[in-house]
Formats: C-alpha cells, structure tokens, sequence
C-alpha cells in the first residue's frame, strides 16, 4: 500500500537513530537517469548536512575492494555531482554480477559455485558508521536491498530500468528513454522499408514484458507488435503484411519484443542463466524476419536496437522522474523510513514496501488501454480468438 509524502510508518521509524552518512550504489543494467538520482541523493543529503559515499559497480565496491586501486568506496561532494543529471550511464558502475547473497565463487575444478557474503556489507556499513542506504535498481536490486533491510540495513529503493517491468510504480526511470529512442528508430525505418518494400522486424529488449515493444511500437506506426504477454501465430502477422499489400502497402514494420514467444515454441535464448547471472534473451527478431520472407515471399531485413536503448542522456521526462526519486529517498531516511521503494504516482512520489515490489514483474495486462489502443488502430499482436492471451 502507498504511503503518500509526509506518512510515517510507526513500525518503520527510528529516529532515535540520526542520520550523518549515507551510501549510494547502482545496480543491474545501466539506464538513462542513474546519474540525475546520485546528483539529487547527494544534493539533498549535502543541504542536511550529512555525507554521501557511492559503492562502486553494485556491492562490488564493498565486496572486492582490491579491484579498485582508488577506493571501491568513495565520499561523492556536491562538486563531484554538478552538471550530470544529462548523462547516461552511472558515475559509479554497475554491474548484473555480483548478488551478494549469491555471490560467485571460482571453484578449484574451475567451475562456479556461490557463496553469502551480505553479512560482510552490514559489518562494513557499521564499521565504516554509514547509518543507511540508498539502492537504485531494477527487481533484482530491490530484491536485494529487501534482504538487506531484513537483515537490518536502513535501505530505501529507487526503481530503475528500461524495461518498466517494476510492479507498484506508475513507471520507471530510463523507459521513456528508451520508447523515445525506439519510437525515434522505426520512424526512420517507415522510408526504407517503403523504399524497398520489405518487411522490417525490429527487435527490442524488455526482458519478460513488452513494455518497450508496445509503447515503441505504437507511438512508431508499427504495423504488428509482439510481445511476451500474448503468444504469437505468424500466420496471423503473414496475414496483415498481405491485407496491406492487398491494399496498395508495399512494406511492413514488426516490433518484436526479446521475450516474445510464438504459440507452439520457445523464447530465444542467448545464453542460459548461470550463477550469478540471469539468462540472456535475444534472436526472435532474426527468426520472426526468416520466417515471415518464407511465408509471405517478401524481402524481409532485421534490426536489434539492444544496448542503443540503454545508451545517451535522459529525456527530461526521465531526468526529472530520476532527480526526484533522489530527493525523495533521501526525504524517506529523514522521516525514518526503510524497507521502502520510492514510487511514481499522481500528482506525488510516494512510498510502498520493497516487500510488496522484490521478486514481482509487472507485465502488460490484457485490459491495456493502450494495447486496446493498437487493436483500434489495426496493429495485429500475433493472436487470434483461437491463441489466447497469456497471463
Ligand atoms: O533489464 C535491462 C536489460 O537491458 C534487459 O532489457 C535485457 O534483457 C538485459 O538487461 C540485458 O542485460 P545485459 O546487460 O547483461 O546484456
């Protein structure tokens, strides 16, 4: 349940507990914003008076100190802050590797094995007289930060990725990014694929929700849009690229979601998951293109925009969302909250439990107006009556 601005959770206070020093990490995949959070957490905690350390590349910092000869961690002042909320990427690093309660471990036959090491984060913040954490990231970092915050850590969460795949937020940060840029990509796409009068599949990322996909897809005038939440027939695509060419539209344009999957068979699968390491997605674009050149007869070409969308500055719809998840997680540790995500609603930020959002995916639901939206306008998603919706 969301706590507006200003709500104390009595169960979650402690403020016989002052705060002094607080720490900042970035974790998972990088995402247009990143930098705007640390700019604004670290600001808002200056204009406290307390001091801001960053971690770098998630716990990394913390965990393998030996890797960074200046300091895994490291005081982040106002000046070392100015002028990046435009920039993309994380001036800390980031990193998808390394789950401190899952923490790999070479073993002596050369293979990977796991091991605990969260203990050793909550010893250094109690060493190092750091009163509490700031966590910006995506469901696996949340997660995370959950179990920190169980295991006593004052953690507050900020929710990043591109992906918007974050359950109680309205959006993320870095998915406008993301959209504008793919959006941005298939309106180019328009003229040569008319040109040519070919089919163009455009492959998005978005892991296990068509979020990307979606928004891109109809904001770009795509002509089918297929996503991991609705099991796809390429009969049914086969069948809109010629009811176009039936009426005088040479050339088609398919968006397809990485974690898109047809009707009787897999995701594509770039690598398996592995300790430490969450599977890699990507291919169905390559597939989706071959097999509709065999069904329709047309020339058929790929694009996968992969890490591109992670890439550049902000939009300012992202920069702004990101500098007042900043402020806003450091306005949650001076009311005494933690076990929180900040979260976007209307017309406020607001609060909810990392509880209620670690391990949760928030995929695109069925009564989507905005999937509604694109089946007014007569983009075809790959289903038919007889190929329901999953989910
Ligand atoms: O979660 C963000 C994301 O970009 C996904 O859309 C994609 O599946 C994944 O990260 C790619 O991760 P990596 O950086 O390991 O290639």
């Amino acid at each position: 349940m969301p706590y507006p601005l200003g709500f104390s959770a009595a169960r979650e206070i402690r403020m016989a507990n002052p705060i002094r020093r607080i720490a900042i990490c970035t974790g998972g995949g990088d995402a247009p914003g990143l930098n705007a959070v640390i700019r604004a957490t670290v600001t808002a905690a200056a204009n406290r008076g307390w001091e801001c350390v960053g971690i770098r590349d998630g716990y990394n910092g913390i965990l393998q100190p030996e890797r960074y000869p200046k300091g895994g961690v490291a005081l982040l002042t106002r000046d070392q802050v100015r002028g990046i909320a435009h920039l993309g990427g994380t001036m800390l690093g980031t990193t998808n590797k390394g789950d401190p309660f899952h923490f790999p471990v070479p073993r002596a036959d050369g293979t990977l094995g796991e091991t605990d090491r969260s203990g050793e984060i909550v010893d250094y913040f109690q060493r190092e007289g750091i009163d509490a954490l700031v966590a910006v990231g995506g469901d696996g970092s949340l997660t995370i930060a959950n179990a920190l915050h169980r295991k006593g850590l004052r953690v507050v969460g900020v929710p990043k990725t591109i992906d918007n795949d974050l359950d109680k937020t309205f959006t993320t940060f870095g998915f406008d990014t993301a959209v504008s840029f793919a959006t941005e990509c298939l309106d180019r796409l328009h003229s040569t694929a008319e040109s040519h009068q070919r089919v163009m599949v455009v492959e998005v990322m978005g892991r296990y929700a068509g979020w990307i996909a979606l928004h891109a897809g109809i904001a770009g005038g795509a002509h089918a849009i297929l996503i991991p939440e609705i099991a796809f027939d390429l009969d049914q695509v086969a069948n809109k690229i010629r009811e176009r060419e039936a009426e005088g539209r040479q050339y088609s344009l398919v968006v397809v979601a990485e974690g898109a999957q047809p009707h009787h068979g897999q995701r594509a699968v770039l690598a398996p998951a592995e300790i430490g390491h969450a599977e890699r997605l990507g291919g169905i674009g390559e597939h989706v293109a071959r097999d509709l050149a065999l069904r329709t007869g047309k020339d058929a070409r790929v694009v996968v925009l992969g890490h591109l969308l992670r890439g550049g500055s902000p939009t300012s719809f992202d920069r702004l969302a990101a500098l007042r998840f900043g402020a806003a997680a450091v306005r949650a540790l001076e009311q005494g909250l933690s076990g929180v995500m900040v979260s976007l609603g209307f017309p406020n930020v607001n609060y909810v439990n990392l509880e209620e959002v670690a391990g949760r995916m928030k995929a695109v639901p069925p009564d989507s107006d905005t999937l509604q939206t694109g089946r007014d306008l007569g983009v075809c998603f790959g289903d038919s009556a007889a190929n329901p919706v999953l989910n």
